[in-house]
């Protein structure tokens, strides 16, 4: 079970012939900027380069507990303007949702948290959002949950800057249910991944930096002959000379020995189209995204 190319055509090929039935996807903000919604790490256009009207220490602080628990004010100021209503998901998601249609998805595990994956139409429990998402908020204070509904109402209502927990006299800040940089991911990622990068017979990277961790590092759970595709802009999730000599391992396309892995450099829309082309779901994934 090994590519015959290590091209796009060759996973392709790869997925015709041997008909994997465990593929994993991993996806991060890439897959969503075409939505509309700007990623973190893209010199200009990612929303670390366009947070200096919050003076942070630093661009990440924005999501870091610590200073969450000091300053709230900034991550809602941002929140309220981030998400645009109306998100539709873009053609790489309809195309990873063929995946699980045709039966081939065992899990898509997604850094996002604009949920996007969900309006696929995919079954939820094919999807694990590493990083939490916002369905579910919570009283920093006194734990009292808050839905979907209560915290939109908040981020929708310009009078409040910081939502407040309604509890009699708690009045603790509520948090939507994100991981922040210093939280523990959900246990369901821990939960699923145990279970599933062991089994999976092909990897589908698609639009992320491949610095964040642990999910990063994920990529080096699977088998080592499970062939793996990273669909990005730019060339990420390579260990460099040092780290391989010190052990720390990652992709392989480039490199002298490489058997399984392959960088197809473009838009995450544009390599997913040409999949699906290849497949011959072409048609089938102009239904999806039309629906
Ligand atoms: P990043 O912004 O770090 O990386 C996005 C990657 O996608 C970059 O390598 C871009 O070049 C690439 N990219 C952008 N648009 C693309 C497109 N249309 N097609 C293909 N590639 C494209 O975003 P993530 O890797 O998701 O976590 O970031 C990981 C985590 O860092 C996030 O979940 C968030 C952030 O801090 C937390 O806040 C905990």
């Amino acid at each position: 079970r090994k590519l015959r190319s290590l091209t796009i055509e060759g996973v392709v090929e790869f997925i015709k012939t041997e008909k994997p039935k465990n593929i994993i996807v991993m996806t991060g903000a890439g897959i969503s900027t075409s939505a509309g919604i700007p990623d973190f790490r893209s010199p200009g256009s990612g929303l670390y380069d366009n947070l200096q009207k919050y003076d942070l220490p630093s661009p990440e602080a924005i999501f870091q507990i610590d200073f969450f628990e000091k300053n709230p004010e900034p991550f809602f100021t941002l929140a309220k303007e981030l998400f645009p209503e109306d998100l539709k998901p873009t053609p790489c998601h309809y195309f990873i949702r063929m995946l699980e249609k045709k039966g081939l998805l065992r899990r898509w595990y997604t850094q996002n948290i604009d949920s996007l994956e969900y309006l696929t139409g995919l079954p939820e429990d094919k999807v694990v959002t590493a990083h939490g998402n916002h369905h579910t908020s919570t009283c920093r204070k006194c734990s009292t949950k808050y839905d979907l509904g209560w915290i939109t109402a908040k981020l929708k209502d310009k009078s409040c800057k910081v939502p407040h927990c309604e509890k009699l006299s708690c009045g603790g800040v509520v948090k939507p249910d994100i991981i922040f940089f210093g939280e523990a991911l959900p246990r369901r990622f821990f939960h699923c991944a145990i279970q599933d990068f062991p089994q999976c017979d092909l990897l589908l990277i698609f639009g992320t930096s491949l610095v964040v961790q642990p999910f990063a590092s994920m990529v080096n759970e699977v088998d080592a002959e499970c062939p793996r595709l990273l669909v990005n802009l730019e060339a990420v999730g390579r260990a460099s000379r040092l780290e391989e000599m010190i052990g720390t391992t990652g992709l392989c396309y480039g490199r002298d020995g490489n058997t399984r892995d392959v960088f197809w450099k473009g838009s995450c829309d544009e390599g997913a189209r040409k999949m699906a082309d290849l497949l011959g779901w072409d048609a089938e994934l102009d239904i999806l995204i039309e629906q």
